[in-house]
């Protein structure tokens, strides 16, 4: 059932990178038979040898025909789609693939009903409930766009993406559960709306029971998502250009705004297609489990589109790996719905070491049905690689990715022929992917130095096609610095067998607890506090998050607060502004900041100095004496 990749069968990887390579337009129109297209492309690229390039320029479909119709048509329909599994309400709801359709073709109609069509944006902000899926589906059904906002995120954030992405409707839950408290979505919604300049047309609520806020508490206008659902009929996916924008999702960079990576429908749907059996080895019927967000680009790709393009069967989970109600959490709900992989972040892994050191938890289940461990999201550390691998038995497989790339950029390709696994090293380059490490002049360097990690042009069908409505920060932000590559941002070296290895961010931006979070965005919503002059955010090394944010503060003149106030109200702030996602906890109260002579604050010098290396003054440094008070003050980490 569903079709297999003429590579999926007996083929090397080298084989598979060498055509990939050599001939990306060939060998990409020929995986475009992974789908069933509206109007199959006759040609697989467009590039005019610069920084433009078009997949399948003249194909047509929709993604969720690809996702849905047609494992209906070819007879999957009582497969599990979803498996909705809430440790957090002690549920547990299963979709076949018809149940998925039915719902997502009526929200469709639904949302047609209200206005939206191709084209248009859709704000979601919902937590890990099947509506997340079937709201984003829906969307796209209709050939709108969706933009997805994580739960975790407060309104400030909301706002945000209001003002850029200028959607006609928002699609909210009434809330999401925590551990320790319930999440009240609403506030936030009403508060973006009231910052933003844009004011959506429509706003839908799926009112859950857990959650005590109902619409009528906030604003009349507002509709009953489930009432919508049902008064209207379901809708046939409408067929679209390839080409034509799936979402927007914002990730971020080094100034507070973030950046709207576009993505594509056709180049996504095919990469989704290409890397679930060749990269995960999952077919059509099995059973993936990713511990991620619908709000990260992990959960856009891995939890929602890929494994329902690929005819398997999706874990939505919503709890924690520990508290929820043990360190046994992902093992028990691995074992239940019998994945065949289970995918999250090492700070995931590492939050079970530190509740279940031994590994007892894993002994309590039938882990049989499991193939592999997969991370990504942020370095995984040799001990916590050791540690699983001990533990579980079973490989233990890295892969390094970003919201802009999509799916996974290096690899160790389960379904091909799998390399040896290295500690340390997410292993090579994925077919599509040309990855090099060049020196700041863009020259490439020898096997184990270090250096940037670039790809070379064009990106691969599935990668990001643009930033909305900024192409010149597409340019800037990523093609500039070495012409011919996008540059990653992220720093590390290959060895001699092509094995990559990643040590960390070039820029500003931090991972906190595998989220990406721009020092940018904090220090904007902490700059507004009136006794805060200036104060610049570095992510300090944390043995559980990966990083926490520290932020350095100097204060307005004449101001007579109390430092432990500061520090409250600032904590405070960027919790209701920001989200509690940052996990911000540490403000320190310094004299001035290093900076260059030009201006730019010394952030790595000053994470150096907090970290307890040896660090001497920069040539560039405007005034090494307040680079030595930052020194004498500032605590170390
Ligand atoms: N909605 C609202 N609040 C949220 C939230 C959400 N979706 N997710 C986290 N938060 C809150 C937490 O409740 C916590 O609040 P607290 O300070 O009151 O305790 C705070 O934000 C910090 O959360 P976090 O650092 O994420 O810790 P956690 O214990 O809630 O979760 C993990 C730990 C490992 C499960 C979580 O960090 C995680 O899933 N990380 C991986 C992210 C990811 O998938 N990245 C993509 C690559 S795989
Ligand atoms: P995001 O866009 O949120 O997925 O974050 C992408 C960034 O996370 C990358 O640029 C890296 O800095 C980091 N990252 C993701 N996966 C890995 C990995 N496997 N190893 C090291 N860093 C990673």
């Amino acid at each position: 059932m569903g079709k297999q990749t003429p590579q999926t069968s007996g083929s090397t990887y080298q084989a598979v990178f060498d055509r990939a390579a050599q001939d990306p337009a060939g060998f990409w129109l020929e995986q475009a038979d992974l789908l069933d297209w509206h109007t199959p492309p006759s040609r697989g690229l467009d590039y005019d040898g610069a920084e433009s390039w078009q997949w399948y320029p003249d194909g047509q479909l929709n993604i969720t025909y690809q996702a849905l119709d047609r494992w209906v048509e070819q007879g999957r329909g009582e497969q599990p789609a979803v498996i909705w599994d809430s440790a957090m309400t002690d549920q547990q709801v299963t979709y076949s693939y018809a149940e998925l359709l039915d719902q997502v073709a009526r929200l469709a109609g639904a949302l047609r009903a209200n206005g939206i069509e191709r084209g248009d944006r859709v704000l979601i902000y919902m937590p890990m409930i099947p509506e997340a899926l079937i709201a984003m589906l829906a969307v796209a059904r209709l050939g709108a766009v969706h933009v997805v906002t994580f739960g975790g995120f407060a309104s400030k954030e909301v706002a945000t993406r209001l003002d850029d992405a200028t959607p006609k409707a928002v699609l909210a839950a009434n809330g999401g559960v925590e551990p320790a408290r319930a999440i009240r979505y609403l506030p936030n919604v009403a508060d973006a709306i009231e910052r933003a300049n844009h004011k959506p047309d429509v706003v839908m609520v799926k009112q859950r029971a857990e959650i005590d806020d109902a619409i009528a508490d906030f604003d009349s206008s507002w509709l009953d998502l489930d009432e919508q659902l049902w008064a209207n009929q379901p809708v046939d996916a409408v067929p679209v250009a390839a080409t034509d924008p799936l979402y927007l999702l914002h990730t971020s960079g080094t100034t507070s705004k973030p950046k709207a990576v576009v993505r594509d429908q056709g180049g996504y749907a095919v990469a989704s297609a290409w890397s679930v059996p060749n990269i995960y080895n999952i077919e059509a019927g099995e059973t993936m489990f990713v511990a991620s967000d619908v709000g990260w680009v992990v959960g856009h790709t891995y939890i929602v589109y890929a494994p329902l393009i690929a005819g398997a069967t999706t874990v939505v989970y919503e709890g924690k790996p520990v508290g929820t109600p043990d360190a046994g959490a992902f093992w028990r709900v691995a074992s239940e719905h019998k994945a065949k992989m289970i995918f999250s972040a090492p700070t995931a892994y590492r939050a079970i070491r530190a509740a279940d050191p031994t590994g007892d938890q894993w002994q309590r289940y039938d882990m049989s049905a499991l193939d592999a461990v997969f991370s990504a999201g942020e370095r995984l550390d040799e001990d916590t690689y050791h540690w699983l691998g001990e533990v579980t038995g079973k490989p233990v497989v890295d892969h390094w990715w970003q919201t802009e790339t999509g799916w996974p950029i290096v690899a160790n390709l389960r379904g091909l022929d799998p390399m040896p696994l290295k500690a340390g090293s997410p292993s090579v380059a994925v077919p599509g992917y040309q990855v090099g490490v060049v020196n700041p002049l863009g020259e490439p360097v020898q096997p184990g130095a270090e250096g940037n990690i670039v790809i070379k042009l064009p990106l691969p069908p599935g990668a990001m096609v643009g930033l909305y409505g900024e192409p010149e920060r597409f340019h800037s932000s990523y093609m500039a610095a070495f012409p011919g590559y996008y540059e990653t941002g992220d720093t590390g070296y290959m060895d001699d067998e092509g094995y990559v290895f990643v040590l960390g961010r070039s820029d500003d931006v931090i991972n906190v607890a595998g989220h990406r979070l721009s020092t940018g965005t904090l220090e904007a919503v902490i700059a507004e506090h009136p006794a805060v002059a200036e104060t610049a955010v570095i992510g300090v090394a944390d043995g559980l998050k990966g990083q926490k944010p520290v932020a350095y503060v100097v204060l307005t003149a004449g101001t007579d607060i109390a430092p432990q106030q500061l520090s409250e109200e600032l904590v405070a702030k960027v919790r209701h502004d920001f989200g509690a996602v940052a996990a911000f906890r540490d403000v320190e109260i310094v004299w001035g900041l290093p900076k260059t002579r030009s201006g730019k604050i010394l952030r790595r010098t000053m994470r150096s100095i907090v970290e307890g290396d040896d660090v001497s003054a920069p040539a560039t440094i405007d005034d090494a004496g307040v680079l030595d008070t930052f020194a004498e003050q500032t605590t170390r980490f």
